[in-house]
């Protein structure tokens, strides 16, 4: 008798992000359940398992067999964890919430990761929602003369906003828990195409975010803000949009190369504990 692997997956009524039973990723997923997993998280783009009690190791195990670790600058690792970063803001933190704008992980690197795993640890009470937009439902939902006019487009990616000398944590004065590296490595720029196709699915999306993507290759500042501001608030419109709420020792997983996220806050005086790794990813084409 051949054994047919089940999870439960269930998605939420748009069909962008889903809920995955029937799992613990605690131990190795027979090859048939890896592969339904991984068919749920190209269909959903954004997975969550619930009831996940991971150690650091096991999120570690679990996270290469997705695929190699990603790189992961500017953000100092976990001790005796290089791949895993921990997302801890405490009850007396102000500075502003890690994650707090829209992006996509790392999409100024050559090859951005294709994944982010993230595990609750600690959640607080009220608020530090994590929201989703989807780039590819946002690429398709556009006329045919805007997808006409992007073609071939490229747009410029940088981490300088953020992590650059003269980026928002250069300047920042309040307390925060995480080491945050401020590097001129952050003010480099480079290019990638402005609509990517995904490489397991084939559908198109949009690859900009108004954390990361600074300009568009060839246009003048003028230009490519005025397109690279209707893009930024076409992607996150509400129809695209879906809100995740945590429970505790629960996995999300998300997809880089078609979704860009946003960190709500709202829980000062809470504290929120995450542990993120990332999986490498490929040249966005
Ligand atoms: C992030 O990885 O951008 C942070 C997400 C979160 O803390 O909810």
């Amino acid at each position: 008798m051949v054994q047919v692997a089940e999870i439960i997956v269930t998605p939420q009524e748009s069909g962008f992000g889903a809920r995955i039973e029937g799992v613990d990723l605690s131990r190795p997923l027979p090859p048939a359940v890896l592969a339904e997993v991984k068919a749920a998280w190209a269909r959903h783009s954004v997975v969550a398992f619930p009831g996940q009690p991971l150690s650091l190791e096991a999120l570690e195990a679990f996270t290469q067999t997705i695929g190699p670790f990603g790189v992961d600058p500017f953000i100092a690792p976990m001790p005796g964890h290089p791949n895993v970063l921990e997302l801890r803001r405490e009850p007396d933190e102000t500075a502003t919430n890690f994650g707090a704008g829209w992006h996509s992980d790392w999409s100024f690197q050559k090859t951005p990761p294709a994944a982010t795993l993230l595990r609750s640890q600690v959640i607080p009470p009220v608020g530090g929602d994590t929201l989703f937009a989807d780039c590819s439902r946002a690429y398709e939902a556009l006329s045919p003369v805007m997808k006409k006019m992007l073609e071939g487009v490229r747009a410029i990616h940088s981490a300088s906003r953020a992590y650059g000398t003269q980026g928002v944590f250069a300047k920042e004065s309040a307390k925060r828990t995480m080491e945050i590296i401020v590097s001129p490595e952050a003010d480099k720029t480079l290019t990638h195409p402005l609509v990517r196709t995904h490489p397991v699915t084939g559908r198109k999306a949009l690859f900009v975010s108004p954390v990361y993507t600074v300009g568009i290759e060839g246009m003048a500042v003028a230009e490519s803000q005025a397109i690279l501001g209707f893009l930024f608030a076409h992607i996150v419109q509400e129809q695209f949009v879906y809100r995740h709420r945590w429970e505790k020792d629960m996995l999300l997983m998300w997809d880089n190369r078609c979704t860009v996220h946003f960190a709500e806050g709202g829980y000062d005086g809470h504290l929120r504990v995450m542990h993120r790794t990332t999986v490498a990813g490929e040249p966005p084409v």
